[in-house]
């Protein structure tokens, strides 16, 4: 594991960093992409590399993690366009090298079941941007979801649903399911970057990284992968 901490900023310029020289090295990189509040710094970064002209996505495809079930594509909220506000519109990448799962399609396990396929079918996923939930999620890979888990339909947790509230007019407006990659999906990447900033983020990190690896904090699986990058800010490495 590569551990880096910093301030939010160093983590956010930092795993920008790592972003464009993969793509520098691999410019047909298949990126991984993770929403919440936590990596929309990193991808600020993102947008200022591809501004001054030091890295360009014509080439890149992305697949994100997750998506909620049943709201519209357009809505405020989806992870659809938290991505086009927060990345995709500021950047060169072809419209048609985005993939979300599609959390409004008719048959949901098919959906799912075709989101991994296309992930295989792009060759896989080269890097993978993760944030955490404060009970370990990742994706929306809820504690005591298995790890050989695939892309499936998951009912989300109160805690989660709570947390993710902030985003939306209240409580009662958040789904409570979602597309989600599972960890096997996750595991499979070439490179993972985690990021995690805040007080409130310290238990969960300090289980992640170096408690026991269980299914009960999704995130520790992370310590079996070879090549895992952690960017967190003082705050978040503060039981570290
Ligand atoms: C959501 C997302 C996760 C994200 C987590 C943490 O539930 N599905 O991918 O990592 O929230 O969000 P935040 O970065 O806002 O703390």
């Amino acid at each position: 594991m590569h551990l880096f901490i910093g301030t939010a900023e160093d983590c956010d310029k930092k795993g920008a960093l790592e972003i464009v020289n993969q793509i520098k090295n691999k410019p047909d990189t298949v990126l991984g992409l993770a929403t919440g509040s936590t990596p929309i710094g990193m991808y600020q970064n993102l947008v200022q590399f591809y501004r001054d002209g030091k890295v360009s996505f014509s080439q890149v495809r992305t697949f994100n993690l997750d998506e909620y079930v049943g709201i519209p594509r357009e809505h405020p909220c989806s992870y659809y366009d938290f991505m086009q506000e927060n990345l995709f519109k500021d950047i060169d990448i072809p419209a048609d090298h985005i993939s979300l799962p599609d959390g409004n399609a008719p048959d949901l396990k098919q959906e799912c079941a075709d989101y991994e396929e296309r992930i295989a079918g792009s060759g896989g996923i080269d890097l993978q941007v993760l944030g955490i939930g404060h009970n370990g999620h990742i994706g929306f890979n809820e504690p005591g979801t298995p790890f050989e888990s695939v892309t499936q339909l998951v009912n989300l947790t109160q805690s989660t649903i709570q947390a993710n509230a902030r985003f939306f007019e209240n409580q009662d407006q958040v789904p409570r399911q979602a597309l989600s990659m599972g960890i096997k999906t996750i595991m499979q990447a070439g490179k993972i970057l985690l990021f995690a900033k805040g007080a409130d983020k310290a238990d969960i990190i300090q289980k992640a990284l170096q408690g026991p690896i269980t299914p009960e904090v999704p995130a520790s699986v992370l310590q079996l992968h070879p090549n895992l990058y952690v960017f967190v800010d003082h705050a978040a490495a503060a039981k570290l």
